[in-house]
């Protein structure tokens, strides 16, 4: 049974996408692990991370993204063919046990899942209030598309758009462990804070309450701006404010064959596995599978 993993942070533009599919890569390719990529964000990032713009369209075009199978949860009572596994690319960039399920730029019409949701609760005889009925769609949206195909893998990672829409919420629901990318910056140290106390928020409004936890705050470094006494300054606050088990020892570089990877629809560590930036998702990895089962013989 996988274990579902969030990848969050209420900011743009931190990494999100990239510590997702880099250590999906890693884990299938290095660890023989059995993993699927999930892209819950309208800009389809991890998508064309690991597929080309053609290829997107012909699966766009066949309805075989997640959108149909968010569009199921809506409106359940359309006829349909297809489930998860139909949607499921398998072996995507040539890698054995590297699968995504595919997003899309249009995911839902939040007037098509107001309209449903209020209907349903005036076709009740002891009418459910909207909220409860919002929450229970909330609750049950990522977890339904997700059980048929939890048992074939070890890892689900979901990837989130940033701010914390209806979707990030369903995911971290849906989810055992989350995983937050951050730049080293005061802003976003503030930023990892306010979601924190959001999701415990989120946590104690279910019954019983959520159980999942944070499994590390990945930083990626800033290059250039942080540096010297500030950048110091920076990491020291950070051994303030979080405790050593809440922060990957392993960070991301700044390299700019990360960045490059993008237009080859690879991840870098498929693309320039010699790079600083790939070495260190590697070992990135070895991290999170001793932080994920410390007993686990990695060797
Ligand atoms: N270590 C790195 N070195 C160089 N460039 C990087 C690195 N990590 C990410 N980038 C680049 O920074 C940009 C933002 O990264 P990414 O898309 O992963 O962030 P995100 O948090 O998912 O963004 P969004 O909030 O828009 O979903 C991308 O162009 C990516 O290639
Ligand atoms: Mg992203």
């Amino acid at each position: 049974m996988a274990t579902i993993l969030t990848t969050i942070n209420m900011k743009g533009g931190v990494g999100k996408t990239t510590l997702t599919v880099n250590l999906a890569t890693c884990l299938a390719q290095k660890h023989q692990k059995r993993v699927l990529i999930v892209d819950l964000d309208s800009q389809i990032s991890a998508t064309l991370s690991v597929l080309a713009p053609h290829d997107f369209a012909r699966l766009r075009r066949g309805r075989r993204t997640i959108s149909y199978l968010i569009d199921k949860v809506i409106r359940p009572y359309i006829v349909r063919k297809f489930g998860t596994a139909d949607m499921l690319l398998e072996k995507v960039c040539g890698i054995q046990g590297l699968d995504l399920l595919p997003g899309n730029i249009e995911l839902y019409d939040e007037y098509t899942v107001a309209e449903v949701l209020y209907k349903k609760t005036q076709n009740t005889t002891e009418k459910t209030k909207f909220s409860e009925s919002w929450q229970q769609f909330e609750q049950e949206l990522i977890t339904s598309i997700l059980e048929p195909v939890r048992d074939r893998y070890d890892y689900i990672l979901i990837d989130c758009a940033p701010g914390y829409n209806l979707l990030t919420r369903s995911a971290i629901v849906a989810s055992d462990r989350y995983l937050i990318p951050a730049r080293p910056e005061p802003l976003s140290l503030v930023g990892i804070q306010l979601l924190q106390q959001r999701i415990k928020k989120l946590k104690q409004q279910y019954n019983p309450p959520l159980s999942l936890d944070l499994l590390g705050i990945v930083f990626i470094l800033s290059g250039g701006v942080l540096s010297g006494r500030y950048y110091n300054q920076v990491m020291q606050r950070i051994k303030q404010d979080f405790t050593p088990q809440e922060v990957f020892e392993t960070s991301i570089p700044m390299d700019v064959n990360v960045a490059k990877a993008v237009d080859s629809f690879m991840p870098v560590v498929l693309n320039a596995p010699n790079s600083a930036g790939s070495k260190a998702f590697l070992k990135l990895t070895s991290e999170f599978l001793r932080k994920i089962d410390p007993k686990a013989d990695l060797w």
